[in-house]
Protein backbone atom coordinates (compact mmCIF):
# COMPACT_ATOMS: atom_id res chain seq x y z
CA UNK A 1 0.00 0.00 0.00
CA UNK A 2 1.52 3.54 -0.82
CA UNK A 3 1.06 6.07 1.70
CA UNK A 4 1.92 9.39 1.28
CA UNK A 5 5.38 9.65 3.65
CA UNK A 6 8.27 8.07 2.27
CA UNK A 7 12.38 7.40 3.00
CA UNK A 8 15.06 8.36 1.22
CA UNK A 9 17.84 6.77 1.32
CA UNK A 10 21.43 8.33 0.58
CA UNK A 11 23.84 5.29 -0.74
CA UNK A 12 26.56 8.02 -0.86
CA UNK A 13 26.71 8.98 3.07
CA UNK A 14 26.47 5.32 3.83
CA UNK A 15 29.81 4.95 1.88
CA UNK A 16 31.22 7.68 4.02
CA UNK A 17 30.17 6.22 7.26
CA UNK A 18 32.17 3.35 6.20
CA UNK A 19 34.87 5.24 5.10
CA UNK A 20 34.54 6.81 8.79
CA UNK A 21 35.17 3.42 10.49
CA UNK A 22 37.89 2.60 8.87
CA UNK A 23 39.83 5.62 9.74
CA UNK A 24 38.01 5.15 13.60
CA UNK A 25 39.42 1.43 13.60
CA UNK A 26 41.73 1.42 10.34
CA UNK A 27 44.11 -1.90 11.99
CA UNK A 28 40.78 -3.77 11.45
CA UNK A 29 38.75 -5.37 8.91
CA UNK A 30 34.85 -4.43 8.97
CA UNK A 31 31.89 -6.55 9.73
CA UNK A 32 28.82 -4.27 8.21
CA UNK A 33 25.83 -5.51 10.27
CA UNK A 34 22.75 -5.38 7.66
CA UNK A 35 20.09 -7.13 10.50
CA UNK A 36 17.04 -6.77 10.41
CA UNK A 37 16.35 -5.71 6.83
CA UNK A 38 19.97 -3.15 7.84
CA UNK A 39 18.01 -1.32 9.91
CA UNK A 40 15.02 -0.82 7.90
CA UNK A 41 17.56 0.59 5.13
CA UNK A 42 16.75 -2.16 2.82
CA UNK A 43 18.77 -5.06 2.98
CA UNK A 44 20.01 -5.73 -1.01
CA UNK A 45 20.88 -2.13 -2.11
CA UNK A 46 22.44 -1.33 1.46
CA UNK A 47 24.74 -4.41 1.04
CA UNK A 48 25.61 -3.84 -2.38
CA UNK A 49 26.59 -0.02 -1.44
CA UNK A 50 28.69 -1.48 1.19
CA UNK A 51 30.34 -4.31 -0.84
CA UNK A 52 33.75 -3.06 -0.25
CA UNK A 53 32.92 -3.94 3.87
CA UNK A 54 35.40 -7.15 4.72
CA UNK A 55 32.20 -9.04 6.04
CA UNK A 56 28.21 -8.90 6.74
CA UNK A 57 26.68 -9.73 10.16
CA UNK A 58 22.93 -10.93 10.33
CA UNK A 59 20.46 -12.14 12.78
CA UNK A 60 19.33 -15.34 11.60
CA UNK A 61 19.94 -17.50 8.78
CA UNK A 62 17.10 -16.34 6.55
CA UNK A 63 18.98 -13.42 6.38
CA UNK A 64 21.93 -14.75 5.93
CA UNK A 65 20.54 -16.94 2.56
CA UNK A 66 18.91 -13.44 1.20
CA UNK A 67 22.16 -12.31 0.51
CA UNK A 68 23.82 -15.51 -0.69
CA UNK A 69 21.09 -15.61 -3.06
CA UNK A 70 21.74 -11.93 -4.44
CA UNK A 71 24.77 -13.26 -4.95
CA UNK A 72 27.01 -11.87 -2.16
CA UNK A 73 30.35 -13.82 -1.81
CA UNK A 74 31.23 -12.29 1.55
CA UNK A 75 32.23 -13.49 4.90
CA UNK A 76 28.97 -13.16 6.98
CA UNK A 77 28.54 -14.06 10.43
CA UNK A 78 24.94 -15.10 11.71
CA UNK A 79 25.01 -13.51 14.89
CA UNK A 80 22.08 -15.64 16.43
CA UNK A 81 23.40 -18.19 15.08
CA UNK A 82 21.90 -21.84 14.74
CA UNK A 83 18.54 -22.67 16.10
CA UNK A 84 17.94 -26.48 14.91
CA UNK A 85 20.00 -29.28 12.97
CA UNK A 86 18.73 -27.84 9.51
CA UNK A 87 20.32 -24.32 10.75
CA UNK A 88 23.20 -26.78 10.50
CA UNK A 89 23.45 -27.61 7.09
CA UNK A 90 22.15 -25.11 5.68
CA UNK A 91 25.08 -22.74 7.08
CA UNK A 92 27.58 -25.46 5.89
CA UNK A 93 26.54 -25.64 2.65
CA UNK A 94 26.17 -21.77 2.16
CA UNK A 95 29.38 -20.88 3.97
CA UNK A 96 28.04 -18.78 7.01
CA UNK A 97 29.65 -18.80 9.88
CA UNK A 98 27.70 -19.04 13.23
CA UNK A 99 27.68 -17.90 16.33
CA UNK A 100 27.94 -20.03 19.37
CA UNK A 101 26.17 -18.74 22.63
CA UNK A 102 24.55 -21.65 24.45
CA UNK A 103 25.22 -25.31 25.57
CA UNK A 104 22.40 -26.27 23.20
CA UNK A 105 23.93 -25.45 19.98
CA UNK A 106 26.94 -27.15 21.09
CA UNK A 107 25.08 -30.39 21.37
CA UNK A 108 23.09 -30.11 18.30
CA UNK A 109 27.06 -29.68 16.94
CA UNK A 110 28.25 -32.75 18.55
CA UNK A 111 25.34 -35.06 17.79
CA UNK A 112 24.55 -34.19 14.09
CA UNK A 113 26.83 -35.35 11.90
CA UNK A 114 27.88 -32.52 9.18
CA UNK A 115 28.33 -33.18 5.54
CA UNK A 116 30.67 -30.26 5.91
CA UNK A 117 32.83 -28.78 8.16
CA UNK A 118 31.48 -25.41 9.65
CA UNK A 119 32.73 -22.19 10.22
CA UNK A 120 31.94 -20.43 13.95
CA UNK A 121 32.69 -17.89 16.17
CA UNK A 122 32.29 -18.60 19.70
CA UNK A 123 30.25 -15.82 21.65
CA UNK A 124 31.48 -14.88 25.62
CA UNK A 125 28.88 -13.52 28.19
CA UNK A 126 31.37 -10.80 29.60
CA UNK A 127 28.80 -8.98 31.14
CA UNK A 128 25.60 -8.06 28.82
CA UNK A 129 23.86 -11.38 29.96
CA UNK A 130 21.89 -12.03 26.86
CA UNK A 131 23.89 -14.34 24.31
CA UNK A 132 26.92 -15.68 25.38
CA UNK A 133 28.92 -18.80 27.33
CA UNK A 134 29.59 -17.49 30.31
CA UNK A 135 33.39 -15.87 30.49
CA UNK A 136 34.62 -18.46 32.94
CA UNK A 137 33.47 -21.38 30.75
CA UNK A 138 35.16 -20.04 27.13
CA UNK A 139 38.78 -21.64 27.46
CA UNK A 140 37.09 -24.97 28.05
CA UNK A 141 34.13 -24.32 25.25
CA UNK A 142 36.80 -22.92 23.01
CA UNK A 143 38.95 -26.19 23.01
CA UNK A 144 35.65 -28.29 22.71
CA UNK A 145 34.87 -26.40 19.51
CA UNK A 146 38.09 -26.68 18.50
CA UNK A 147 38.15 -30.40 19.29
CA UNK A 148 34.71 -31.01 17.31
CA UNK A 149 35.93 -32.21 13.73
CA UNK A 150 32.80 -30.83 12.02
CA UNK A 151 34.14 -27.35 12.79
CA UNK A 152 36.82 -26.05 10.50
CA UNK A 153 40.00 -25.22 12.78
CA UNK A 154 39.93 -21.16 13.61
CA UNK A 155 37.09 -20.55 15.98
CA UNK A 156 36.45 -16.69 16.08
CA UNK A 157 36.25 -15.70 19.75
CA UNK A 158 33.92 -12.65 20.61
CA UNK A 159 31.91 -10.81 22.88
CA UNK A 160 29.47 -7.77 22.98
CA UNK A 161 29.47 -4.73 25.13
CA UNK A 162 26.28 -3.48 27.10
CA UNK A 163 27.05 -0.22 27.97
CA UNK A 164 29.79 1.16 25.48
CA UNK A 165 27.58 4.57 24.70
CA UNK A 166 28.37 5.91 28.26
CA UNK A 167 32.01 6.52 28.51
CA UNK A 168 31.15 8.03 31.99
CA UNK A 169 31.17 4.40 33.51
CA UNK A 170 33.72 1.91 33.51
CA UNK A 171 31.48 -0.99 32.53
CA UNK A 172 32.79 -1.35 29.06
CA UNK A 173 36.82 -1.48 30.55
CA UNK A 174 35.99 -4.47 32.71
CA UNK A 175 34.23 -6.00 29.73
CA UNK A 176 37.44 -5.36 27.60
CA UNK A 177 39.63 -6.70 30.57
CA UNK A 178 37.14 -9.93 31.15
CA UNK A 179 37.48 -10.87 27.44
CA UNK A 180 41.36 -10.54 27.29
CA UNK A 181 41.77 -12.11 30.56
CA UNK A 182 39.81 -15.11 29.47
CA UNK A 183 41.04 -15.64 26.06
CA UNK A 184 44.47 -14.72 26.55
CA UNK A 185 46.95 -17.06 25.13
CA UNK A 186 43.93 -18.69 22.61
CA UNK A 187 45.91 -17.48 19.35
CA UNK A 188 42.76 -16.71 16.95
CA UNK A 189 40.50 -14.31 15.08
CA UNK A 190 38.84 -11.77 17.65
CA UNK A 191 35.86 -9.38 17.68
CA UNK A 192 34.38 -7.02 20.23
CA UNK A 193 33.53 -3.36 18.75
CA UNK A 194 29.94 -2.50 17.93
CA UNK A 195 29.99 1.62 16.62
CA UNK A 196 30.34 2.88 20.18
CA UNK A 197 33.58 0.34 21.08
CA UNK A 198 34.60 2.02 17.30
CA UNK A 199 34.33 5.30 18.23
CA UNK A 200 34.76 5.72 22.22
CA UNK A 201 37.11 1.74 23.10
CA UNK A 202 39.66 1.57 21.10
CA UNK A 203 40.83 -0.91 22.94
CA UNK A 204 38.04 -3.00 21.92
CA UNK A 205 38.84 -3.20 17.84
CA UNK A 206 40.72 -6.02 17.71
CA UNK A 207 40.43 -8.13 14.19
CA UNK A 208 37.22 -7.42 13.36
CA UNK A 209 34.44 -4.59 14.63
CA UNK A 210 31.23 -4.80 14.12
CA UNK A 211 29.34 -1.59 13.24
CA UNK A 212 25.76 -0.82 12.78
CA UNK A 213 24.29 2.32 13.84
CA UNK A 214 26.88 4.35 12.71
CA UNK A 215 26.79 3.04 9.22
CA UNK A 216 23.41 4.10 8.95
CA UNK A 217 24.63 7.44 10.43
CA UNK A 218 23.77 8.21 13.87
CA UNK A 219 25.30 8.60 16.54
CA UNK A 220 25.93 5.29 18.88
CA UNK A 221 26.81 7.50 21.95
CA UNK A 222 24.55 8.91 24.76
CA UNK A 223 23.64 12.50 23.94
CA UNK A 224 25.98 12.05 20.65
CA UNK A 225 26.60 14.53 18.03
CA UNK A 226 26.72 12.78 14.47
CA UNK A 227 28.10 15.59 12.98
CA UNK A 228 31.02 16.09 16.02
CA UNK A 229 31.82 12.13 14.34
CA UNK A 230 32.11 12.83 11.42
CA UNK A 231 28.72 10.86 10.37
CA UNK A 232 25.94 11.44 7.90
CA UNK A 233 22.12 11.17 7.96
CA UNK A 234 21.76 7.91 5.32
CA UNK A 235 17.81 8.11 5.76
CA UNK A 236 14.98 10.97 5.14
CA UNK A 237 11.62 10.82 6.64
CA UNK A 238 9.74 12.87 4.09
CA UNK A 239 6.12 13.58 3.98
CA UNK A 240 3.51 16.73 2.36
CA UNK A 241 1.86 19.40 3.57
CA UNK A 242 -1.45 18.46 3.29
CA UNK A 243 -3.56 21.12 4.89
CA UNK A 244 -2.75 24.80 6.23
CA UNK A 245 -5.00 26.67 8.78
CA UNK A 246 -4.87 29.79 10.31
CA UNK A 247 -5.50 29.40 13.76
CA UNK A 248 -6.75 32.05 16.12
CA UNK A 249 -5.30 32.60 19.66
CA UNK A 250 -6.45 30.36 22.00
CA UNK A 251 -6.95 27.21 19.59
CA UNK A 252 -6.29 24.04 20.44
CA UNK A 253 -4.10 21.20 18.57
CA UNK A 254 -5.03 17.77 17.91
CA UNK A 255 -6.45 14.96 20.03
CA UNK A 256 -6.40 15.52 23.85
CA UNK A 257 -6.09 19.47 22.99
CA UNK A 258 -2.37 19.90 24.39
CA UNK A 259 -1.31 22.66 22.82
CA UNK A 260 -2.55 25.94 22.39
CA UNK A 261 -2.20 28.43 20.05
CA UNK A 262 -0.43 31.49 22.07
CA UNK A 263 -0.90 33.91 18.97
CA UNK A 264 -3.00 33.92 15.90
CA UNK A 265 -0.89 31.84 13.68
CA UNK A 266 -0.34 29.57 10.66
CA UNK A 267 -0.39 25.74 11.67
CA UNK A 268 0.41 23.07 9.01
CA UNK A 269 -0.99 19.30 8.93
CA UNK A 270 1.80 17.18 7.49
CA UNK A 271 0.37 13.74 6.00
CA UNK A 272 2.61 11.49 8.38
CA UNK A 273 1.86 10.08 12.09
CA UNK A 274 2.73 6.93 13.88
CA UNK A 275 1.03 4.05 11.50
CA UNK A 276 4.06 5.38 9.37
CA UNK A 277 6.69 4.39 11.97
CA UNK A 278 6.73 8.39 13.33
CA UNK A 279 6.91 8.21 16.98
CA UNK A 280 3.73 8.87 18.66
CA UNK A 281 5.53 9.74 21.72
CA UNK A 282 7.36 12.63 20.39
CA UNK A 283 6.15 16.04 21.90
CA UNK A 284 5.31 19.34 20.88
CA UNK A 285 8.72 20.85 20.09
CA UNK A 286 10.03 18.13 18.23
CA UNK A 287 11.97 19.55 15.35
CA UNK A 288 10.61 19.41 11.76
CA UNK A 289 12.52 20.87 8.28
CA UNK A 290 10.58 22.84 6.34
CA UNK A 291 11.51 24.73 3.06
CA UNK A 292 14.75 25.68 4.76
CA UNK A 293 13.70 26.24 8.39
CA UNK A 294 13.50 24.29 11.15
CA UNK A 295 10.08 24.58 12.81
CA UNK A 296 8.09 21.96 15.06
CA UNK A 297 5.47 19.36 15.74
CA UNK A 298 2.22 21.13 17.77
CA UNK A 299 0.17 18.77 19.69
CA UNK A 300 0.00 14.67 19.65
CA UNK A 301 0.68 13.00 16.67
CA UNK A 302 -1.71 10.94 15.48
CA UNK A 303 -2.05 7.76 13.58
CA UNK A 304 -1.68 9.45 9.71
CA UNK A 305 -1.01 13.15 11.12
CA UNK A 306 1.24 15.21 12.55
CA UNK A 307 0.68 19.03 12.79
CA UNK A 308 3.39 21.59 12.85
CA UNK A 309 4.28 25.35 13.68
CA UNK A 310 4.33 27.49 9.86
CA UNK A 311 4.92 30.49 12.17
CA UNK A 312 7.81 32.38 9.99
CA UNK A 313 7.76 30.06 6.61
CA UNK A 314 7.04 30.13 3.77
CA UNK A 315 5.20 26.88 2.88
CA UNK A 316 2.32 25.77 0.94
CA UNK A 317 -0.12 22.92 0.38
CA UNK A 318 2.07 19.71 -1.33
CA UNK A 319 5.59 21.24 -0.04
CA UNK A 320 7.77 18.14 1.33
CA UNK A 321 8.40 18.37 5.21
CA UNK A 322 11.57 16.60 6.62
CA UNK A 323 10.95 14.91 9.74
CA UNK A 324 14.38 13.55 9.92
CA UNK A 325 17.10 13.43 7.82
CA UNK A 326 19.80 15.45 6.53
CA UNK A 327 18.96 18.44 8.34
CA UNK A 328 16.69 17.02 11.53
CA UNK A 329 18.97 14.46 13.39
CA UNK A 330 17.17 11.87 13.95
CA UNK A 331 19.21 10.95 17.39
CA UNK A 332 17.07 14.65 18.81
CA UNK A 333 14.17 13.12 17.45
CA UNK A 334 14.76 10.08 19.49
CA UNK A 335 15.70 11.80 22.28
CA UNK A 336 12.76 13.91 22.26
CA UNK A 337 10.23 10.68 21.70
CA UNK A 338 11.89 8.73 24.62
CA UNK A 339 13.67 5.97 22.33
CA UNK A 340 16.51 5.07 20.14
CA UNK A 341 17.26 6.07 16.83
CA UNK A 342 17.11 2.43 16.16
CA UNK A 343 13.76 1.88 16.87
CA UNK A 344 12.86 4.63 14.51
CA UNK A 345 15.22 3.45 11.59
CA UNK A 346 13.45 -0.02 11.74
CA UNK A 347 9.85 1.17 12.01
CA UNK A 348 9.86 3.83 9.80
CA UNK A 349 11.98 1.74 6.77
CA UNK A 350 10.26 -1.11 7.21
CA UNK A 351 6.59 0.77 6.70
CA UNK A 352 7.18 3.58 4.40
CA UNK A 353 8.03 3.50 0.97
CA UNK A 354 11.59 4.12 -0.24
CA UNK A 355 12.05 5.93 -3.13
C1 LIG B 1 26.39 -8.78 18.35
C2 LIG B 1 26.23 -7.43 17.74
N1 LIG B 1 27.30 -6.80 17.24
C3 LIG B 1 27.22 -5.57 16.70
C4 LIG B 1 26.03 -4.90 16.64
C5 LIG B 1 25.97 -3.50 16.07
O1 LIG B 1 25.65 -2.59 17.09
P1 LIG B 1 25.53 -1.02 16.78
O2 LIG B 1 24.37 -0.87 15.87
O3 LIG B 1 25.28 -0.40 18.10
O4 LIG B 1 26.82 -0.64 16.14
C6 LIG B 1 24.88 -5.51 17.15
C7 LIG B 1 23.60 -4.80 17.11
O5 LIG B 1 22.72 -4.94 17.88
C8 LIG B 1 24.98 -6.81 17.71
O6 LIG B 1 23.92 -7.45 18.21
Amino acid sequence: MKRSAWVAIDFAALQHNLRQVRAYAPESQVMAVIKANAYGHGVLPVAEALNSANGFAVSCIEEALELRHAGFIHPILVLQGHQNFADLQTAASNKLRLVIHDYAQLQWLEQFPLSKPIDVALKIDTGMHRLGIPASEARKVYQQLNDNRHIKRGCWLMTHFSCADDTSCDYTDRQISLFRQQTHGIQTVRSMANSAGIIAWKASHANWVRPGIMLYGSSPMLNGDRDKQGLKAVMSLYAPLIAIHNLNKGDAIGYGATWTCPEDMPVGVVACGYADGYPRHAPSGTPVWVNGKESQILGRVSMDMISIDLRGCYADVGDTVELWGKHISIDRVAALAGTISYELLCNVGNLCQRL
